[in-house]
């Protein structure tokens, strides 16, 4: 049963950029951090999404068109940001691909393919990574929360085809450490959040399947898919000053997934 959430004002005073906003768990994040007090930078590769979701949050949010594996284009639109008074306290490293029928067992995964979906999730996020410290470093005082998005797969072996996937996940995962240790004297933390399988579009090849659903959701002892909403409560947690003595952490809000 899901609820309509009281806001909270906790991130009052606080920016926040979110990649891969235009859509799913982004979409669903970017929202809840507005309706929580904080300004949104709706930043994405699809300008058109991101504009439309935008508009839907309103006047708190504002867009950032960047390809997260392109350093110039993070740059630009960190630099642009800082230019217009929009430097973020909160980045949440959450653009990624899944490349479903492409993606396959490591004897048969094109290079291409590999290269493709750790360009995206994995380079993408350590270069969303560099510039939101570089521009948190700057700030004055400096500091802020970095949360990246995380995966089962990254954890358990979920999926035989999921090679490229599943070790892009696990880079993430390292990346949070390490970034977290290496800045834990700045004020800068660095977290991860591991959702459950989460019907967005990047899953309808799973979700428009009944078996394979149902084999997914099996697998979750909750007994039900995730929803982006799921992973609201956490993020707003980690963006927020309540998780001041919180860094280099895994949180999976999985439904049990990663249990098994
Ligand atoms: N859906 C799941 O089951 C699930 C589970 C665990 C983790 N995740 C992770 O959650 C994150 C969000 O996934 P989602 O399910 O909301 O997917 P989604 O496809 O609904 O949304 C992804 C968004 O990222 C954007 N994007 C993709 N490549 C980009 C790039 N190079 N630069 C900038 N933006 C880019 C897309 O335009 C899109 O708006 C991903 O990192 C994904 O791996 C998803």
């Amino acid at each position: 049963m899901s609820t309509t959430p009281i806001p909270s004002g906790r991130l009052a005073g606080k920016t926040a950029l979110v990649t891969g906003a235009a859509t799913g768990i982004g979409r669903a994040v970017a929202g809840r951090f507005s309706v929580e007090g904080a300004r949104v930078v709706i930043a994405d590769r699809d300008a058109a999404a991101a504009e439309r979701a935008a508009a839907e949050i309103g006047t708190s949010a504002r867009t950032a068109v960047m390809d997260i594996s392109d350093e110039a284009s993070v740059q630009t639109a960190f630099a642009e940001l800082a230019e217009a008074g929009w430097a973020p306290d909160v980045v949440v490293a959450n653009a990624g691909v899944q490349l479903f029928g492409k993606d396959a067992k490591a004897g048969d995964l094109d290079l291409e393919v590999w290269r493709r979906t750790i360009d995206v999730n994995l380079t993408g996020t350590f270069l969303t990574v560099k510039h939101a410290v570089r521009s948190m470093l700057a700030g004055s005082p400096a500091g802020g929360s970095i949360i990246l998005t995380g995966s089962p797969t990254g954890l358990n072996g979920e999926g035989a085809d999921f090679t490229a996937y599943s070790a892009s996940k696990a880079g993430i995962h390292g990346l949070t450490r390490t970034v977290a240790a290496a800045y834990a004297g700045t004020g800068i933390r660095v977290n991860t959040v591991v959702p459950a399988y989460t019907e967005t579009s990047l899953v309808t090849t799973i979700s428009d399947d009944p078996e394979a659903r149902r084999a997914i959701v099996g697998r979750i002892p909750l007994g039900r898919a995730g929803a982006p909403r799921d992973v609201e409560g956490i993020m707003v947690f980690l963006a927020s000053d309540d998780a001041e003595f919180a860094t280099g952490a895994l949180f999976a809000v999985d439904g049990g997934m990663t249990t098994l």
